[in-house]
């Protein structure tokens, strides 16, 4: 297909999960997510895979995937800028069920493709086979370039886990599912395999603590943070009173609306990440924490920088500076005045 004529990566991976609905008895669709909503909230890991058949896996699908694949964009988007020279030949996406950070990696290298190199080759490691077997469907009726190659692996995270070395590794919405010893070996793993390894949770206290190990892990293997910290020095939120985490904004599908009710066309969701390097990299010298507050002649900006947690106040009378900061948003990157300038 000539490149100027494919459609974006996300409205792909809609359009295929639209025909994925398109094929399941809303009621059937509906009762699959409750339960799967369910059992996610009351869980404890287990010997045995969440997603048992192709139900669960279409449910999951439809109502997840959009969103865990923006969460993923943002975090790559967050290693791009820091690492701009970065364009990975090869991805490991460990315990990457239907492929979402697999898109999301399609879409972010897309344009190695157009300067003339291959998009990167994916490996899609997880234990539960109607997963595999429903993303791989999704990703060669896609058209995405780099998709129709993925190979889907059955494999178990646990101590005993062996991945090929690799440009990328991506473990995203995976830790929660996980014991504590997993959780340690799969990003132990994860930073003895890969150059570069980009970890994403929900945007919950938990979901944060879950980041900060693993971060903690990284570092402790000779890897330094790209994004979304500016430095890879301890996180300065003291445990247990805040957690760092961001925003994606997703689409509703059909299935949302049934499940959740309301007619809103969008929601945002939520959840940390830590992206890390084994090359150098180029951090943001700070980045936006939550959401600016724009007040009358000016704009408050909650920033993690390299000497720690801080306010910035930008007035109006500093002009363009205060112009940018009417335009930064939440989770962007910022770079720091002088303290009350
Ligand atoms: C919440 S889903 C996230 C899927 C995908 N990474 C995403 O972002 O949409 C968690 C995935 O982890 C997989 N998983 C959980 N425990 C696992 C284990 N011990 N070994 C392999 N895969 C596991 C599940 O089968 C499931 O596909």
């Amino acid at each position: 297909m000539n490149a100027s004529l494919r459609i974006p990566v996300s409205d792909a991976l809609r359009s295929a999960l639209g025909e994925l609905l398109d094929g399941l008895p809303p009621r059937q669709a509906a009762q699959a997510v409750d339960r799967l909503i369910a059992s996610y909230r009351g869980r404890t890991p287990t010997d045995a895979p969440v997603l048992r058949d192709r139900a669960d896996v279409a449910a999951y699908a439809a109502y997840r995937m959009p969103a865990t694949f923006e969460a993923v964009r943002s975090a790559l988007a967050g290693l791009r800028a820091a690492a701009p020279g970065f364009a990975p030949r090869t991805h490991a996406d460990i315990g990457g069920g239907t492929g979402a950070a697999s898109w999301a990696v399609a879409e972010a290298w897309a344009a190695a493709e157009r300067q003339g190199g291959p998009p990167p080759r994916t490996t899609v490691l997880d234990w539960a086979e109607p997963a595999l077997a429903l993303g791989r469907e999704l990703a060669q009726a896609s058209g995405v370039p780099g998709l129709d190659g993925v190979e889907w692996r059955r494999t178990r995270i646990g101590p005993a886990l062996r991945i090929d070395d690799t440009d990328l590794v991506t473990v995203s919405y995976v830790l929660n599912e996980l014991t504590d010893e997993d959780r340690a070996a799969v990003v132990d793993e994860a930073s003895r395999a890969a150059q570069a390894v980009v970890v994403v949770e929900p945007g919950t206290p938990d979901g944060y603590e879950r980041i900060i190990e693993a971060r903690d892990r990284l570092t402790a293997a000779g890897l330094r943070i790209a994004a979304p910290c500016p430095h890879s020095a301890r996180c300065p939120i003291e445990p247990g009173t805040d957690w760092c985490h961001f925003s994606a904004r997703v689409s509703r599908s059909s299935l949302h609306r049934q499940v959740k009710g309301g007619s809103l066309a969008y929601e945002d969701e939520k959840f940390s990440y830590v992206a890390a390097v084994r090359f150098p990299a180029d951090p943001a010298p700070a980045r936006v924490t939550r959401r600016p507050q724009i007040r009358k002649g000016q704009v408050l900006l909650d920033l993690c920088a390299e000497e720690g947690l801080r306010r910035e106040t930008v007035a109006k009378r500093e002009g363009a500076r205060y112009r940018a900061a009417r335009d930064v948003g939440w989770g962007d990157a910022w770079s720091p005045g002088a303290a009350g300038r």
